[in-house]
């Protein structure tokens, strides 16, 4: 008999207040909540800005009003903070032979403590970790059983917004007394040719010695599921088996076509099957020249790339595979090849959808090491766990071809401590103890200390934050390292919101808490994207950079940290609905290979007839020529003369006279030849609602999502681009309104409803399917437009 594995996913009960018999069986349920998990206690709020409030005294302030600073929407004013309990009752079948069970955690935020028919059976403290718990010896077989996990969340532990409880996936596993260990299966390609290759399988197995009898059959798949290789090999005196297997003309993994291949491990003791484990991996070779960049399968790969925090928007932290998919299918589509899971483990759907989707990934694991960032935050962790942390992360995800780098922190405050090179040794040497194949970083912001002090040299590949003026000097200051930019730009804005003149604002706050969308806004230690564009072209030996974000998350809520209601951050390409901003074009020009051609602003200024409108346009054409109505504004070039941030990508004309009407622009080739045309048009009064759906169908599984999008219209189809209608949802079928957003980083609207107001013309539903087939109907109601309706499919 094999593992079973049952995914632990319904009928969970859930409540904030347990009373004291919460771990009896008889334990009163009844005001406890029905959840299913993954599942984020607080994403439906309410919001509040004392939610983690954060109030800081400023030295030297006589007044001890004056002197506080409250940083409010800096974890995303969600109460995610205290305490949760989380039951379950899981059947588990008699067994005829000894069986033992494990429990399989992905991540719970945070110092989880678990226990099984009423005795604690572990806990992880760290809320990103994946961990696993033997629950051989408190499993009754044959009997209900009573899984209860209790969760607390300490305030001031994050500089972004954590999620709160069972957030990732947790499954029970079967097994028989011989098994193959967690995380048992370690794969290396030592051998990569055109010819050839071979991969070293390690298989750790649980077994007793004198493991007389067991044997290990291990097969190779090729990506279309066809055996390529096997080889049985008997444990003799050891629990851990290593093979090496051949597998002729290989078929590589890379970023076009991410082809992976699949290790059969099947476990037997006296000839019978007792344990059978499929694990990917991938074929492909990663070198990291000093001076010449990346190479992956022997080809230059810049890595065009964004950091990421693990929430899903309007999800929270509650993992989902198919938004995961959806985030990476919007940044591929972008241009994006990579991502920085900063500053934290990231749920293992992520490498697992990087490998099939063929992403880079740099997993990090921490932001805070010994020394405080936050008072809650790791530093209260460090000396117990951090070495723990580690493994569990590089044991979980080192078989992912997606991975390349192993990341031990982001800008921690060791780069300036005279013990930070020893700690920073600590951790990279456990990186090589469990994987010597991939390499070191860190992302360092502080330039001058972390290589005076030693820590980047500890680090094979050093990590630059904000520091596009130094790579020049970094090389020659570390002749012999590789390095890339971990942390670029943070250029802030806000989805369809436009000031004029558009002009370089650093720092500029506005009573609307709004930002600027012409991608000129940036905090004092950022810059607009176009300044790390032209520092990677100049530095050949830069393996590309990590836009800080990719997707806007919640919390930081920078420039306005202390202006609430800001409760999500402004750095996002995407906003946290997952609609792109205009930056999102700026980057695709220069990212990707297709012809990009985008116009901003809108065209709807009423009053404002006569008076100058900054007008800009991402492209990547050679020239671009302005109308409106008809009539040239004039045309620009590439690399206009003294004007840094005009870089290839943007075009600026400052101040055209605003008259309603058509916006168009037009590009040309080299030689003169009409390539594209794009317009905007004056949009009249609200008159319907748009309903754009992002597919035509989904998965009758229960999980799979969908993404609809509604546009507030005019009567013409343009977008109303200031529109605030509030839009109610409503569906029919096998799917359910999971979550709205609409992408204003100071809506306090529940994304856990079907009604949000739209922002700047738009909003999103994420629809989820409930699990049976058939079709699905949303509408989308307003008062005084026409109702905008849908129909998608559910099916397996
Ligand atoms: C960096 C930091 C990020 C984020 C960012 C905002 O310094 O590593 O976590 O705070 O600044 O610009």
């Amino acid at each position: 008999m094999s593992r079973n594995t049952t995914w632990l996913k319904s009928d969970w009960k859930f409540t904030r207040s347990a009373t004291p018999d919460v771990l009896q069986p008889a334990c009163d349920e009844s005001g406890w909540e029905t959840v299913e998990v993954p599942h984020d206690w607080a994403i439906a709020g309410p919001f509040d800005r004392e939610n983690d409030i954060d109030r800081k005294v400023i030295k030297g302030q006589a007044d001890v009003e004056a002197g506080v600073r409250e940083i409010t929407g800096r974890t995303g004013g969600l109460p995610h903070m205290g305490e949760g309990w989380y039951r379950k009752w899981v059947d588990v079948p008699a067994a005829a032979v000894p069986r033992c069970y494990r429990l399989e955690c992905d991540g719970i935020m945070s110092h989880a403590e678990v226990y099984c028919n009423g005795r604690k059976a572990g806990g992880w403290p760290y809320g990103y970790s994946s961990f696993a718990l033997d629950l051989t010896g408190f499993i009754r077989p044959g009997e209900p059983n009573l899984i209860a996990v209790y969760i607390n969340n300490p305030s001031s532990s994050s500089r972004w917004y954590p999620g709160a409880g069972i957030y990732r996936n947790v499954r029970l596993v079967t097994l028989d007394p011989v098994h193959i260990a967690h995380w048992g299966v370690e794969l290396t390609t030592p051998e990569v040719m055109d010819t050839h290759g071979t991969v070293r399988v390690l298989t750790r197995l649980v077994a007793n010695s004198p493991y007389t009898g067991i044997t290990v059959r291990t097969t190779v798949l090729d990506p279309d599921d066809s055996p390529v290789a096997s080889e049985a090999c008997d444990a003799i005196q050891s629990s851990v088996v290593v093979q090496v297997l051949k597998v002729q003309s290989p078929r590589r993994w890379s970023l076009e076509n991410p082809e992976q291949y699949t290790v059969r491990s099947e476990v037997m003791v006296q000839g019978s099957l007792v344990d059978s484990l499929d694990t990917r991996f991938g074929f492909r070779t990663l070198r990291f020249d000093p001076n010449r960049g990346m190479f992956l399968n022997d080809k230059p790969v810049k890595m065009k790339g964004v950091c990421q925090h693990h929430d899903l928007g309007p999800l929270g932290a509650a993992v989902n595979r198919a938004a995961l998919k959806r985030q990476l299918a919007i940044l591929k589509e972008m241009g994006c090849n990579a991502i920085r899971t900063s500053h934290n483990p990231p749920a293992p759907e992520l490498p697992e959808l990087a490998s099939e989707m063929g992403m880079l990934i740099i997993d990090e694991m921490f932001d805070e090491w010994k020394y405080v960032k936050c008072p809650n935050g790791y530093n209260t962790l460090w000396e117990e766990w951090a070495e723990k942390d580690a493994r569990a992360l590089i044991k979980r995800d080192r078989n992912h071809p997606a991975v390349i780098m192993w990341s031990t922190g982001n800008e921690i405050p060791e780069q300036s401590k005279d013990d930070g090179a020893q700690i920073s040794q600590f951790l990279v040497d456990i990186c090589r103890d469990e994987d010597p194949t991939r390499p070191t970083t860190a992302g360092l912001n502080g330039f001058e200390m972390a290589i005076k002090k030693g820590l980047a040299a500890t680090l094979d590949i050093p990590g630059w934050n904000y520091q596009p003026h130094h790579y020049v000097h970094a090389h020659t200051l570390l002749p012999g390292k590789p390095m890339y930019a971990s942390e670029t730009a943070s250029t802030v804005s806000s989805r369809g919101e436009y000031y004029f003149p558009a002009v370089d604002e650093i720092h500029v706050r506005r009573e609307t808490l709004q930002v600027n969308s012409y991608d000129l806004s940036y905090p004092g230690w950022a810059t607009a994207p176009d300044v790390e564009f032209k520092a990677q072209d100049e530095c050949d030996f830069m393996m590309g950079e990590f836009v800080w974000t990719g997707f806007d998350y919640l919390g930081e809520p920078t420039p306005y940290a202390e202006e609430w209601p800001s409760r999500s951050s402004y750095f996002g390409i995407i906003d946290l609905g997952g609609i792109p901003k205009d930056r999102f074009y700026l980057y695709q020009s220069k990212w990707s290979s297709k012809p990009v051609l985008h116009l901003m602003p809108h065209w709807t200024w009423p009053g404002h007839e006569g008076n100058p409108v900054s007008v800009q346009c991402y492209a990547n054409h050679s020239r671009v020529e302005l109308f409106v109505n008809g009539k040239s504004m004039g045309m620009l070039g590439r690399y206009p003369k003294g004007r840094v941030l005009q870089s290839n990508y943007r075009f600026l004309w400052p101040a055209v006279p605003y008259e309603p009407g058509e916006l168009k622009v037009i590009a040309y080739d080299q030689q003169g030849n009409i390539v594209g045309e794009t317009c905007v048009r004056t949009a009249g009064e609200p008159a319907a609602i748009e309903l754009v759906p992002d597919r035509a169908c989904m998965a009758a599984d229960g999980e799979d999502m969908a993404f609809v999008t509604a546009r507030i219209v005019d009567k013409h189809g343009n977008l109303c681009p200031s529109a605030d209608n509030s839009v109610v949802f409503n569906i029919e079928g096998p799917a359910s309104v999971d979550a709205v957003c609409n992408g204003d980083a100071t809506s306090l609207e529940s994304f856990k409803r079907s009604q949000i107001k739209a922002f700047n013309g738009m909003c999103i539903a994420y629809l989820r399917s409930t699990g049976g087939v058939g079709n699905v109907m949303l509408s989308a109601s307003s008062e005084g437009v026409a109702e905008g309706t849908v129909t998608l499919s559910a099916g397996r």
